[in-house]
């Protein structure tokens, strides 16, 4: 099958014309001005920008957390992600204490496989690492799994101790992989929350004030004095404050390898969420949680100097009406977490490129090349380019949306509400192009179950 896409801009993180692009098979083949060359599908893109699909490093489909499941599966996930423009996402299986992070992987490949709609690759939790298990970070490289998490929040589920953590991070930099890093002190976190619960503070919004932006900072410095010490770069996901990205810059100031994603939700939504009526704030509990408004133009300002790299969503939506409300009683027992991965493209593109704060480069950069890069995709994912995988999206920059729960254009996600409910967006992405099959055609759903294939992902290469 072919298709050749006439009359767009193409845009990637370092290019902006006029072209035409032809795709054969799975791969881009040709790219010029005015191709005349058959084809099986010709899309006229005038007027619209020609992109790479997005790539959202962190997602959380089919996780079992908080006493529950989180809401989208491999399939209903990747569909809303494909619908938002998002070709490619890294999903987080998990090595449980006490069992092999082999064991584990093979858990998440079994919920995706025939799944998913869109091209998935695999991050690893970490939970424990005894030394004979060290061995199976290689094992791991070998199956394409290239990064690992660990906590530093969630003592008793996830956290790991900072002896575990350095011992893992000396393995990673040793064999190439990225460290991915939760950085919040839970330990310090969960006396707060003793010290609230003491005092019958049990409503949503306490969630929020029991984890303060100090005690993500620290956890952040600590990251990486140990990163620096074990000699492996690092990578904080959903970093949510200023306290926490002046950390950040401090050590890339230094020359170190750090890195950083920030989401949509800590760009748009902040604090006076939680204070919705009655129970409406569970909807933004999620860790870290939302922080003060003036926050977000740092992390803007953190996007616009590259301090930090990429906008993830950390997807983990959970339905009010039967999965939030286990924590109707008390917020500790809320699963963390909110949906957004359909939404990821249109917001960052509104606030981002409409409103004069990036340029339609850096768009594409922060929302697909960079993750590409630092999680070994490059240049197979992440660009246009000949020889590319064949991951575009046809985004009219023009288009006005409300995202809303009940907008079909904007809300297919498996879950009872749309944390940016109202929000207007202006740039939307219409048509869908997965590894050289149309799966969003002006805006409808036209693929299948199982289009999507596992990703197996290079070393960690830096950014260049
Ligand atoms: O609240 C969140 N972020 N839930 C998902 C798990 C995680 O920590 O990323
Ligand atoms: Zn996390
Ligand atoms: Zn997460």
């Amino acid at each position: 099958m072919s298709i050749l896409i006439k009359n767009g801009r193409v845009i990637t993180a370092a290019d902006d014309y006029l072209a035409d692009v032809f795709i054969d098979g799975e791969q881009i083949t040709l790219i010029g001005e005015g191709l005349e060359i058959e084809a099986d599908t010709v899309i006229d893109a005038r007027d619209k920008y020609v992109i790479p699909g997005g790539i959202d490093p962190h997602t959380h489909f089919d996780m079992p957390f908080g006493g529950t499941v989180s809401a989208d599966d491999f399939e209903t996930g990747t569909r809303a992600a494909a619908h938002g423009g998002t070709t490619t996402i890294i999903d987080f299986a998990i090595q449980t204490k006490g069992h092999s992070a082999l064991e584990g992987l093979d858990t998440w490949h079994a919920k995706a496989e025939g799944k998913a709609a869109i091209d998935y690759g695999f991050h690893m939790i970490i939970t424990d690492m005894e030394d004979n298990r060290l061995s199976e970070l290689d094992t791991l490289i070998d199956r394409g799994v290239t990064s690992y998490k660990l906590f530093t929040a969630y003592p008793g589920v996830l956290y790991m101790d900072d002896g575990m953590i350095f011992q893992t991070m000396r393995k990673a930099g040793e064999i190439g992989a990225l460290i991915c890093m939760h950085a919040e002190n839970g330990i310090v976190i969960d006396e707060i929350v003793r010290l609230a619960l003491a005092e019958g503070k049990t409503a949503p919004k306490w969630h929020a004030l029991t984890r303060p932006t100090l005690m993500e900072a620290e956890a952040v410095h600590r990251a990486v004095a140990i990163a620096e010490v074990a000699d492996s770069p690092l990578y904080i996901v959903h970093l949510s404050s200023s306290d926490a990205l002046e950390q950040v810059t401090a050590a890339r100031d230094r020359g170190l390898l750090v890195f950083a994603e920030t989401c949509p939700q800590y760009l748009f939504l902040d604090l006076s969420y939680y204070g919705e009526e009655g129970f409406e704030g569970a909807k933004y509990v999620m860790s870290p949680p939302l922080r003060e408004k003036w926050n977000q133009a740092e992390l803007w300002s953190g996007l616009q100097t590259g301090d930090i790299q990429a906008v993830s969503t950390d997807h983990c939506p959970f339905r009010m009406a039967d999965q939030k409300v286990l924590g109707k009683d008390v917020f500790t027992k809320i699963p963390n977490g909110a949906p957004g991965v359909e939404n990821r493209m249109s917001l960052i593109f509104s606030a981002g490129v409409v409103e004069g704060r990036i340029s339609p480069n850096r768009f594409v950069e922060i929302t697909s090349t960079a993750a590409a890069k630092l999680f070994g995709l490059f240049p197979r994912k992440g660009t246009i380019a000949v020889g590319s995988d064949a991951d575009i999206v046809i985004f009219d920059p023009d288009r006005k949306e409300t995202i809303s729960v009940n907008n079909p254009y904007t809300h297919h996600m498996n879950v009872d509400y749309n944390a940016y409910e109202g929000f207007e967006v202006q740039g939307f992405s219409e048509t869908v192009i997965s590894r050289g099959k149309v799966i969003v055609r002006d805006c409808e759903y036209v693929g299948k179950k199982g289009d999507g294939q596992f990703l197996k992902r290079g070393l960690f290469g830096g950014l260049e």
